[in-house]
């Protein structure tokens, strides 16, 4: 996920020049990982840019800072136009989206005493996640030495910058093995999730993911999959998903706002399937990104569109 700069990040209130978005090394956030964040992405629609999800990304986000008792000094309006004004501004259309609440500089203790909480977004070109033909090809995951981290240790429900720590140990292991992904088990040995996705599998026809109750951040592409593939007519169930399972599964894929639908190829070097991308797995890929792109109207109330007749895409300089 390298950067391909954008102009301008906006910070608690206005924007600046990327090389100027800088943050005081006594940050909180900086030394304790405790922030709070949110990653979405805009896609280009036929009536021009068009976030998708912004409202539960933005729920979500509020969620996190409830979990932390977080006070966000901004409304979710307010965040959603600054938003907009971050992708316009720097004239961008498809492009990915974070929005960091983090604490500033004021003291070092573990509670955040006298740190201001400060807001910052960044949007930014970004292709595929997972490498650049898993899409396609499907990526190679292996099964994590490290444990996803149990609700009753930290909520993972919540999106809190510290908790990457986790996905980061288990990525790292991942592409040691030579994989694409970790795949890390719950404290009771059954899946969990990928560093950064939901897992389903597809047996029979049938498709089945996992819930809170094992560990997971509650995916926001997760729930838009399920919707999608009862749509199409699928039976969707939800509840533990075990290792053997998974094993012997027909098609499996992952599911994130930056992996988006890609299947698995294989787990420790075990095929899955017969072919990958399987059909179901191929079929809820195309519908997935006809809901992104607005070319489904079922899915239209999930995008968010942007006027294009608005500030940046003019390049008016905003600073
Ligand atoms: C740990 C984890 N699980 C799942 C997901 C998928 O969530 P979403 O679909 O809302 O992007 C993400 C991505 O944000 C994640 O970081």
């Amino acid at each position: 996920m390298s950067f391909n700069q954008a102009n301008y990040v906006w910070m608690s209130g206005k924007l600046v020049p990327w090389s100027e978005a800088n943050v005081h090394v006594s940050a909180h956030s900086l030394h304790l990982g405790s922030g709070i964040f949110e990653a979405l992405r805009c896609y280009e629609t036929e009536s021009g840019p068009a976030i998708f999800r912004l409202d539960a990304h933005l729920e979500r986000l509020w969620q996190s800072a409830s979990v932390y008792e977080m006070a966000i000094p901004f409304t979710k309006g307010q965040l959603e136009d600054a938003i907009c004004e971050t992708i316009s501004s720097n004239g961008l259309s498809d492009c990915y989206i974070r929005i960091l609440c983090y604490y500033g500089s004021g003291s070092l203790g573990v509670f955040p005493r006298q740190c201001p909480v400060e807001v910052t977004i960044l949007a930014w070109t970004l292709g595929t996640y997972i490498g650049s033909d898993a899409l396609k090809r499907g990526a190679a995951v292996t099964i994590s030495s490290w444990v996803k981290f149990h609700s009753q240790m930290m909520p993972t429900t919540a999106k809190a910058s510290g908790q990457y720590l986790n996905s980061l140990l288990a990525l790292r292991e991942a592409l040691d093995r030579g994989c694409d992904e970790a795949l890390l088990l719950d404290l009771h040995g059954n899946i969990a999730e990928g560093s950064g996705e939901n897992l389903f599998i597809v047996r029979d026809g049938i498709l089945k993911t996992n819930d809170d109750r094992s560990s997971i951040l509650m995916g926001i592409t997760r729930d838009a999959v399920i919707r999608i593939a009862g749509d199409l007519g699928y039976e969707v169930e939800v509840g533990e998903l075990s290792l053997e399972e998974l094993l012997a599964s027909d098609e499996a894929f992952f599911t994130g706002t930056a992996a988006e639908v890609t299947p698995i190829r294989e787990v420790d070097g075990k095929s899955l399937g017969r072919s990958v991308p399987g059909p179901i797995t191929a079929q809820l890929q195309e519908f997935y990104f006809a809901a992104i792109s607005g070319k489904d109207s079922r899915y239209k109330d999930w995008l968010r569109f942007l006027d294009r007749s608005q500030a940046g895409y003019s390049h008016s300089h905003r600073v």
